[in-house]
């Protein structure tokens, strides 16, 4: 396979996506945050609004041990998956100004499992360790003929084709080709660096079936109270948004309705209804009209706001 590294290396030169600002810094903070923010989030979201705002705010791993939780919260609005801040956070707290160097040890913290552990030590340390998200399990699939293969497979097998004198660029190299040319539908074989090493190229779609993805629909109530240009808001304690500051639920009443939207929040269809009240029964915080920007707020409550303020 020492002829296919050579190929994929070479590719990358050429093609690569060299200017990411997170394969444009040796701070182990910030790759780690791009890491974190990229798990769910498209690239492009994270390059131009999340990545820079967010380190901008907390430039530093004590900065963020240092932050207050809301904080925290309110710079990851409107990108989703809180957990994720609410680990990075408690990761900050944990480690401080030492960021673990060992896979092992990545691993004990809160947020981290293989896929990130592997990603610091390959694109932080460069170290010789095999990455795998879904772009490079796709293209190791199909490089090995891999059909429905078990996770540790793709993992032994990416493994094995890591590049040791250029660990770093070669995972790279392989997401890169993940997401421009081997793709799941229409992969653009014939532009492929590796293609006369891929076992799969004959019928590259079989290696990419997919599950069908079961979503939950919910309807929610919701209602609006302002008064002084505030707007009572409460702290969500389900799981769904724990923590964040969301809009009080509300008994439905039928003369008091005002709008109703759709929301999509992952695994969940949402249809949101909301009814202009005078009382609620939850517990409530008065936030400054002005001061949305600055506080922890999802995506649903914004979509909200905009409806009945603008
Ligand atoms: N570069 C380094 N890690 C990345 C990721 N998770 N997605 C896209 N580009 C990256």
């Amino acid at each position: 396979m020492i002829n296919a590294q050579k190929a994929l290396l070479e590719w990358y030169t050429i093609y690569g996506r060299h200017t990411l600002p997170w394969r444009n810094t040796t701070d182990i903070y910030h790759i780690y945050l791009s890491e974190i923010m990229l798990q769910q989030t498209q690239v492009n979201r994270v390059k131009n609004e999340y990545y820079p705002q967010f380190l901008a705010k907390f430039p530093t791993l004590e900065s963020l041990s240092l932050a207050k939780e809301e904080d925290v919260l309110a710079s990851w609005s409107g990108l989703g998956y809180y957990s994720r801040a609410r680990n990075l956070h408690k990761t900050a707290k944990l480690t401080n100004r030492q960021f673990p160097k060992e896979y092992k040890e990545l691993l004990q913290l809160p947020g981290i499992g293989q896929y990130t552990a592997s990603a610091i030590c390959s694109f932080g340390y460069n170290q010789n360790i095999a990455v795998v998200d879904t772009n490079i399990a796709r293209v190791i699939k199909r490089l090995f003929a891999l059909k429905e293969p078990k996770n540790s497979i793709i993992w032994d097998k990416a493994t094995e084709l890591v590049n040791s004198k250029n660990p770093r660029s070669h995972n790279l190299a392989l997401m890169d080709l993940g997401s421009m040319v081997c793709l799941p539908k229409n992969p653009k074989c014939t532009t492929c660096p590796i293609l006369k090493y891929c076992q799969g190229s004959k019928n590259p779609e079989i290696y990419t079936q997919s599950k069908k993805k079961e979503y939950e629909k919910m309807e929610l109530f919701y209602a609006v109270l302002i008064r002084n240009n505030h707007i009572a808001l409460t702290s969500s304690t389900g799981s769904m948004y724990k923590n964040m500051l969301q809009l009080p639920t509300v008994d439905p009443i039928e003369e008091q309705f005002i709008a109703k939207f759709k929301h999509a929040y992952t695994k969940y269809r949402l249809t949101v209804n909301l009814y202009r009240v005078e009382k609620v029964i939850d517990d409530i915080i008065w936030i400054d009209l002005d001061k949305l920007d600055q506080s922890p707020i999802s995506s649903l409550t914004k979509k909200a706001l905009t409806l009945i303020i603008i």
